[in-house]
C-alpha cells in the first residue's frame, strides 16, 4: 500500500491535470488548450465529481457524473456514471484506485445513489468493489456489397446527414428525442455532451450524424465515420438510436446507400436487435464480437430492487453481503408483488456483484449458482430468480462515457 491521501477535487488547475492524468493512463496525449475550454465547465458540473490521490502530487483519479438510468419496468433512477479512472504510471497496485472507490462508493450512498454503472477497460479490475457485468452488447459487420433488404422492409423515411459542427448542436435534442425506453438506456445530462464530443473528434476521419425522420418528425439517428486508410472502406456506425422498426430500417437503408463502404461495422449493439431479419441472405451480417458492455454496482440496493419489475413467479429470499457498502447487507424478499426487506431465511446468498448480474437480467441465477458465484440454500430457488429477475428485451444501456 502507497501512503495517499483521496479527496474531491476542487480547483479548475485540479481538475485539468487529473484530466490529463487520465488520458496519460489511456496512453492518449495531453489534451489542448482547446479540448480542455470545450469541457472544462461540463467536468466541473454539479453533477460532475472527480476524486484525486495524492502522495502528495496528484497519481491517481476517478470521476462520476450523474444522470439517470431506466431499470426493469420502466421506471428511473438516480445513477452515477464512473469514468475517468487512472492511476498514474509507476504508482499501480499500490491500492491507489481501491482506496478512491471506496471514497467513490461511500459518495454515491451519501447522495442518494441507487445505481453506478461504467464500461471497463480490463474485466479483471471492479469486481472486487461490487460492480458486475450487467449488460451484454454485440458487433456486427456488413458486407455491404452482399446485404441487400428483404423486399418487405420499410422504406423508411427521409434521411439529413449532418458533419460534426452542425450535429453537435443537435445531439442533445436527437438523443432526447429518440432515446430508447429499454433497461440499461440512460439520460445523457448537459455535461455528458462536451467530453463526448472531444473523444469524436480524435477520428482521423470526418464525424457524420445522419438524421432519419418519420412521419411525426424525428425518431432516429446514426452517427459514423468511414476509414478509408485501410485496403477495404469501412463505415464504423458509433450510435444508432431509433425510437420504431421504420427508423431502424430507414437507417440501414441509408447507411447501405452511402458510397465508397465495402463492409459496416455496427459497434455495442443490443443482443436481440434483428439486423440480420433486414437482409435476403442473413449472413451479409457477421457478429464479430460478444462483450460486456455495462458493468453495474448497486449502491442502493433496497431502493435498486424496489425499483425494477418482477415477471410472475414463486418469491424468493435473497441475502446480500456488501463488505463495501454494509447499509446493504440484509435479506430481501423478491416476489412479483415487489420486493422489501425480510427477517425470514434466506434461499440465496449473494455479493454486490452477483446481484448486479442479475439486476438488469443478462444472466441467470441457476448460471450464476452452477459456477459458484452465488451460495444456494434452496435448491429450488435459482430457477425462481431466473423468472423473476429476467427480463422480455435484452437489457442495454447504448451510451458510450
Ligand atoms: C486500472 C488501474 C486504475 C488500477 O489502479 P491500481 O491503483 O493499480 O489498482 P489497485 O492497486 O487499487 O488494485 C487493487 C487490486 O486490483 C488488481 N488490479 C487492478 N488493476 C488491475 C489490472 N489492470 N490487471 C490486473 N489486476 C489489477 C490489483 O492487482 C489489486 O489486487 P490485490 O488487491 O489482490 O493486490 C490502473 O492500472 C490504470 O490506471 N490502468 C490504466 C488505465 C485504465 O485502464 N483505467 C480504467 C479505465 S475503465
Amino acid at each position: 500500500m502507497s501512503d495517499h491521501t483521496v479527496r474531491l477535487l476542487k480547483t479548475a488547475d485540479e481538475h485539468r491535470a487529473a484530466w490529463n492524468l487520465f488520458r496519460s493512463a489511456l496512453h492518449v496525449k495531453a489534451g489542448s488548450d482547446e479540448e480542455w475550454e470545450r469541457v472544462a465547465d461540463a467536468l466541473q458540473a454539479p453533477g460532475s465529481r472527480r476524486f484525486g490521490a495524492y502522495d502528495p502530487e496528484l497519481i491517481g483519479t476517478v470521476y462520476a457524473f450523474d444522470a439517470e438510468t431506466v431499470v426493469p419496468g420502466g421506471a428511473r433512477v438516480p445513477l452515477a456514471a464512473v469514468t475517468g479512472v487512472g492511476v498514474r504510471a509507476g504508482r499501480t497496485r499500490r491500492g491507489v484506485l481501491s482506496s478512491m472507490m471506496t471514497a467513490q462508493l461511500q459518495d454515491f450512498a451519501e447522495r442518494g445513489v441507487t445505481l453506478a454503472t461504467l464500461h471497463a477497460s480490463e474485466g479483471v479490475i471492479y469486481g472486487r468493489y461490487g460492480y458486475g457485468v450487467a449488460t451484454l452488447s454485440r458487433d456486427l459487420t456488413v458486407d455491404r456489397h452482399r446485404a441487400r433488404l428483404r423486399a418487405h422492409v420499410p422504406a423508411g423515411g427521409e434521411v439529413n446527414v449532418f458533419g460534426l459542427e452542425q450535429a453537435a448542436i443537435q445531439w442533445p435534442d436527437l438523443y432526447a428525442a429518440t432515446s430508447p425506453t429499454r433497461a440499461g438506456t440512460m439520460t445523457r445530462p448537459p455535461y455528458y455532451w462536451p467530453p463526448h464530443e472531444n473523444y469524436l473528434r480524435r477520428e482521423s476521419s470526418p464525424i457524420e450524424t445522419a438524421v432519419h425522420r418519420g412521419q411525426d418528425g424525428v425518431d432516429g439517428f446514426a452517427v459514423y465515420h468511414v476509414n478509408r486508410d485501410a485496403g477495404r472502406q469501412k463505415m464504423t456506425v458509433l450510435q444508432l438510436q431509433y425510437t420504431n422498426p421504420a427508423a431502424f430500417a430507414g437507417l440501414w437503408r441509408f447507411l447501405l446507400s452511402v458510397d465508397l463502404v465495402d463492409e459496416i461495422s455496427a459497434i455495442a449493439r443490443p443482443l436481440d436487435e434483428p439486423a440480420e431479419l433486414l437482409f435476403t441472405d442473413p449472413r451479409a451480417v457477421k457478429v464479430t464480437g460478444v462483450e460486456d458492455e455495462l458493468w453495474l454496482r448497486v449502491v442502493d440496493v433496497p431502493a435498486a430492487l424496489t425499483a425494477r419489475t418482477y415477471a410472475p413467479a414463486e418469491p424468493v429470499v435473497l441475502e446480500v453481503r456488501d463488505p463495501h457498502l454494509p447499509a446493504n447487507d440484509g435479506c430481501y424478499r423478491v416476489g412479483a408483488d415487489g420486493a422489501e426487506r425480510s427477517d425470514s431465511e434466506p434461499a440465496l446468498r449473494l455479493d454486490a456483484a452477483s446481484l448486479a448480474m442479475l439486476y438488469f437480467g443478462a444472466w441467470r441465477a441457476s448460471d450464476l449458482a452452477g459456477t459458484g458465484r452465488i451460495e444456494v440454500l434452496d435448491a429450488a430457488a435459482p430457477a425462481h430468480v431466473d423468472t423473476l429477475f429476467g427480463t422480455r428485451r435484452a437489457s442495454w444501456c447504448g451510451t458510450f462515457f
